[in-house]
């Protein structure tokens, strides 16, 4: 028996029948030793239910009393602690823990193997209502709340696992799955190309290129159609083709438990943070400075103390030059920055220096695009002050030696200042190894939500810092004659923050986390590597950031064409990708340019969208040629 012998006629050519995969597998389990036919996995009535659309363990309005977020009893979190119990990281599902079950008790792997399920399976397993045909063009305008929320309870404890039918796990089934060659359904992809998610010793090139594989860490091996499941937006459709989101250096999209979690928090926990208020104020307070922690950790911070919510980097680096600046920034000083930055490293050191009368320097590139330190020590003296720089650039992609940049800045007795706006969704972060005096990112970039960032600064740089906003929150006391401020972090936020979206970028974190950053980092290497070596040979491509380490990004011109007919034609087929300055002029004018094609890759982007790209672009150069 093979896998072929599963193609279903009554489907798309290449898409497995699940009736006839679970057929498969339950005849797999009834010749184990040990189990008899009848305790094979049963066939699903009906693979694509409508209407099973919460999420696993998620019950709905009707049932007050249950929790989604985990077994958090009313008042639990009065103490600080997670309102994510264990439990409910098995109901955000995410990609390289064990699946939730899909609802009808098909196992995951089962259905994680078909990407072209990935539709029915990602909407329904976690919970994102299916359009109705004929409804109103966006679901929640129906004035019904979302559809579906409430047509199921599944309880955590109740569900299907193949352990239920006293079967092997999920291991063995996709042992089963991986043997036999499989092939894709993506339209553009070429017929008979294997499935390169799948890590078998067999299938490891796509198109005579190396396929990413993240697997040789202590993490178990990355499966990109599993990690995509998560997101839902991924399986929106753009002028009839599925989505293919190549604009990640302008923002990330979302996991379930992200979306999830910013839901629970207005339904369950909103309040102002003023824990001794009441009950909800300490449940949102909890809820608050969990995430707090949650950023400590993922960037290696020692203290929460540490970590500053703002609204993004740009705002982080606005306050560090509204209130170290303004402190420590006097007539003649020098701040140095790099060719590569982004607008919002640039701008407020630029109002800074004329508000102080001090100058700003730049560390200039070579013709890769990376910065040249030995440029850089020149610029080294002691009217330095302070040196910021982007740890990744978002135009070009290059990634920057920011740790040596930060030991030279120290030696020189300048403070420093690393964005990692464009870095913390691709490489770990360590701000204690990279002694970084202030570190800044925003949370959607890394798959969290928009208007929430965070500002890293080191405990004694902090406290020497005036606060940049007066207001609520952040003072100690106040009379009309004087204020007494909190110290940091409250000094530094003013007024009520972003508490709900706050804790969406903790839960965004956490999705990190369980995935691993090394393994993101790796598959997205070898994505990158894929990528370039597709688009590089198309005549008259112009890569555009060539350095020998790079992330994530592949600018690029197309002679015969302006960056925005490009962007339209790619927009055409589904593929969204940013055409324009990328808020980073000076470093596009470095390579005589004023705008860029700018593809930019996360780890839910897979070869065969690459090869989309390519196919497009291939077929705008043939025309002009
Ligand atoms: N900084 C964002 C970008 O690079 C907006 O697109």
């Amino acid at each position: 028996m093979s896998t072929s012998d599963v193609l279903s006629p009554g489907l798309p050519p290449g898409l497995p029948d699940p009736a006839a995969i679970a057929r498969l597998a339950g005849e797999l389990f009834s010749a184990l030793p040990g189990l008899s036919a009848a305790g094979g996995v049963p066939v699903p009535a009906n693979p694509h239910p409508a209407g099973l659309s919460l999420p696993p363990g998620v019950t709905g309005p009707a049932t007050p009393a249950a929790v989604p977020f985990g077994a958090v009893p009313p008042g639990a979190n009065l103490v600080p602690t997670s309102p994510q119990a264990p439990a409910n990281m098995l109901a955000s599902a995410p990609a390289l823990r064990p699946h939730a079950q899909a609802p009808n008790a098909v196992p995951d792997h089962l259905l994680s193997a078909a990407p072209a399920y990935d539709g029915r399976a990602g909407t329904h397993a976690i919970g994102v209502p299916p359009v109705p045909a004929a409804a109103a063009p966006y679901y929640f305008l129906d004035g019904g709340g979302i559809p579906g929320r409430d047509a199921v309870d599944v309880p955590v404890d109740d569900r299907v696992t193949t352990q239920s039918f006293g079967l092997p796990g999920n291991d063995v089934l996709r042992g089963l799955l991986s043997e036999e060659p499989r092939r894709a359904t993506l339209p553009a992809e070429p017929a008979g190309a294997p499935f390169y998610f799948i890590d078998t010793s067999a299938e490891r090139t796509h198109n005579g290129r190396e396929i990413p594989q993240a697997s040789s860490s202590a993490h178990p091996p990355f499966d990109v159609h599993a990690v995509r499941r998560d997101f839902p937006i991924l399986q929106e459709r753009v002028n009839g083709r599925q989505l293919v989101w190549f604009d990640n250096a302008a923002t990330t999209h979302k996991p379930q438990s992200v979306i999830d979690r910013i839901a629970y928090f207005y339904a369950h926990e909103n309040s102002n943070i003023h824990r001794a208020a009441h009950e909800l104020a300490a449940r949102a307070t909890d809820a608050y400075e969990k995430a707090r922690e949650t950023v400590r950790r993922f960037i290696g911070a020692s203290s929460t103390e540490e970590i500053i919510f703002v609204r993004g980097t740009t705002e982080a680096i606005n306050l560090v030059a509204k209130s170290w600046g303004a402190k420590h920034i006097g007539p003649g000083d020098e701040i140095i920055v790099s060719h590569l930055e982004h607008h919002a490293n640039i701008v407020p050191w630029q109002q800074l220096a004329s508000e102080k009368g001090a100058k700003i320097r730049v560390i200039p590139v070579d013709d890769s695009g990376q910065v040249l330190l030995d440029e850089y020590q020149k610029l080294l003296n002691d009217r330095t002050k302070i040196v910021s720089v982007t740890q990744v650039s978002n135009a070009l992609g290059t990634v920057v030696p920011v740790r040596e940049i930060v030991e030279m800045a120290h030696r020189a007795g300048a403070r420093a200042l690393v964005d990692g706006a464009q870095s913390v969704s691709h490489m770990k972060v360590d701000v204690r190894a990279l002694d970084a005096d202030f570190f800044v990112l925003s949370g959607h970039k890394i798959f969290g939500p928009t208007g929430i960032g965070v500002v890293y600064g080191k405990r004694d740089v902090l406290a020497d810092m005036p606060p940049w906003q007066g207001g609520g929150n952040m003072i100690a006391d106040v009379t009309f004659e004087r204020t007494v401020y909190h110290a940091p972090p409250t000094r530094f936020e003013a007024g009520t923050g972003n508490i709900a979206d706050a804790v969406g970028l903790g839960a965004a974190l956490e999705y990190v986390e369980r995935i691993g950053i090394e393994n993101i980092g790796r598959y997205e290497h070898a994505l990158l590597d894929y990528a370039t070596h597709h688009v590089k040979p198309i005549p008259g491509v112009r890569l555009v950031g060539t350095a020998k380490d790079k992330a994530s990004v592949l600018s690029f011109v197309l002679d015969g064409y302006t960056t925005e007919e490009v962007g339209k034609a790619l927009n055409q087929e589904g593929i969204a990708v940013r055409t324009g300055h990328h808020c980073a002029q000076p470093i596009l004018r470095r390579f005589g340019l004023e705008t860029t094609v700018r593809p930019s890759l996360a780890f839910y982007n897979t070869c065969e969208e690459v090869d989309r790209l390519v196919t497009v672009v291939r077929r705008l150069s043939a025309a002009r040629r």
